[in-house]
């Protein structure tokens, strides 16, 4: 028997609930707006006429479906008049993030290549251990200095800049945490209804973001060396500006987000820290479940190409939808007792579990292997040099449901204080 349909939905509850859902900055808030949506039926509408979808096999629907297209420029000209006075928006249109065929295709071929799974295996076995080494090690010397430091400044945008910066062969000058922080605040833009502030810093981000890319390309144009900048100002003379705005702007505040969950897992939840400690390899299964608790990218939103469904509902085309990855990821039909923190339900010997985290279909992510891959490590260095380490703070979250992103969460470490009680 099919389970009962929920009652019909009048506007002013769904915008409450959307309202409730928009507010939500600690996870726990955010569970309780998942929860409340989910159970008013799996499309919600919103007060701006489009629909927030809470189901795993609805969001996977969205993700994969050849008729769900992006909100990318043919959209935006059609629906947004103006909107090419922002310059993040526009950087971002050029992104396979906010294209579709043919477009997506010939941006997204040049990146495949980079990305594909011999140059990440390579560059995982070269670079991730000894930069997170280098990075974790310095933020615990940093810490037994200094009594307590932020570790989203100093590990966790840090080390995916470093990285990418020297996979893609970016010269010295352009200052890395300069690059992370500007890559930050150039995706805040991303954010569903971004207030004028925040559109502001990002479109300031992405005209200084250009130009240094532009100087860098122009730089290895003049005097090749090899590298990845070197083939792409060769390769692509137009459109490597926006390969380079793409690997860094995809690549780097995820990823951060996702070490900076880590960190407070870790720092929140001291067995773990021990656990891996003694077993490294639970690296692995709690790297799943912090993308699952609380994937960093929580919304992936799409237009309906041509009249479709998602579930038994019909949705007809040209109607915007919000895919809440967040959500789906606590979808009790697809996660047992979902709003309980366990890494135990990627262990071995369990049935191996698709998440969405890194998103499906055309646009699924290409960065994925190299992520998880600093994850792990990262997991293991912290645990390993920083033992007992706590958060001197509550964690600073950005506001807005869409990133996950961590501004910043300020570690200690009680064996600082035994040392220097010591002497
Ligand atoms: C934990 C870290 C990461 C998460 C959670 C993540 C998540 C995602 C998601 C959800 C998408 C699909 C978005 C959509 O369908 O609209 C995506 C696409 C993408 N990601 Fe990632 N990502 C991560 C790290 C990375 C890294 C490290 C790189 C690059 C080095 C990267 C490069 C890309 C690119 C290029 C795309 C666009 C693919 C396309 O549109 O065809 N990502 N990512």
């Amino acid at each position: 028997m099919l389970p009962p349909k929920p009652p019909a939905l009048d506007a002013r509850s769904a915008a409450g609930l959307v309202r409730q859902w928009r507010r939500a900055v600690e996870p726990e808030a955010l569970a309780a707006a998942y929860d409340a949506l989910a159970g008013a039926g799996p499309l919600v509408p919103t007060p701006w006429g489009a629909l927030l979808v809470t189901g795993y096999e609805e969001c996977r629907q969205v993700l994969t479906g050849r008729e769900w297209l992006t909100l990318g420029a043919r959209w935006r000209d059609a629906h947004r008049p103006g909107w090419r006075a922002s310059a993040s928006t526009v950087g971002l249109c050029e992104t396979p993030l906010q294209q579709d065929p043919p477009e997506h295709t010939a941006r997204r071929r040049p990146l495949n290549a980079v990305l594909s799974p011999r140059v990440v295996r390579e560059a995982a076995e070269r670079l991730v251990e000894p930069l997170t080494e280098r990075h974790v090690g310095e933020f615990a010397a940093a810490v037994r200095r200094d009594g307590t430091a932020d570790v989203v400044a100093g590990v966790c945008r840090p080390l995916p800049t470093a990285l990418l910066a020297e996979m893609a062969g970016l010269p010295e000058w352009i200052d890395r945490g300069w690059l992370a922080a500007e890559s930050a605040a150039m995706v805040r833009v991303e954010e569903l209804a971004a207030p004028p502030s925040v559109v502001r810093r990002a479109d300031a981000a992405a005209g200084t973001l250009l130009d240094a890319y532009d100087r860098a390309l122009a730089e290895r144009r003049r005097r090749p060396t090899g590298d990845l900048l070197s083939q792409w100002a060769a390769e692509d003379p137009a459109g490597a500006r926006y390969l380079l705005l793409t690997l860094f702007s995809a690549g780097v505040p995820t990823t951060a987000a996702l070490l900076g969950g880590t960190a407070l897992a870790l720092t929140t939840r001291p067995a773990l820290a021990e656990r891996i400690r003694r077993d490294p390899g639970f690296a692995v299964p709690l790297t799943e479940e912090l993308l699952r608790w609380d994937p960093p990218g929580r919304v992936v939103t799409r237009v309906a190409g041509a009249d479709t469904a998602l579930g038994d509902r019909p949705v007809p085309a040209g109607r915007v939808v919000h895919a809440l990855i967040g959500a789906a990821h606590r979808d009790p039909s697809r996660f047992p007792d979902p709003h309980r923190f366990d890494p135990h339900r990627f262990g071995p010997g369990r049935p191996a579990q698709r998440l969405l985290a890194f998103g499906g279909g055309l646009h699924y992510c290409l960065g994925s292997h190299l992520a998880r891959a600093q994850a792990l490590a990262f997991a293991r260095a912290f645990a390993r040099e920083l033992p007992g380490a706590r958060c001197a703070a509550p964690p600073v979250r950005h506001t807005g449901p869409s990133m996950a992103d961590i501004a910043r969460l300020t570690i200690h470490s009680p064996l600082t204080y035994r040392e220097t009680e010591g002497q």
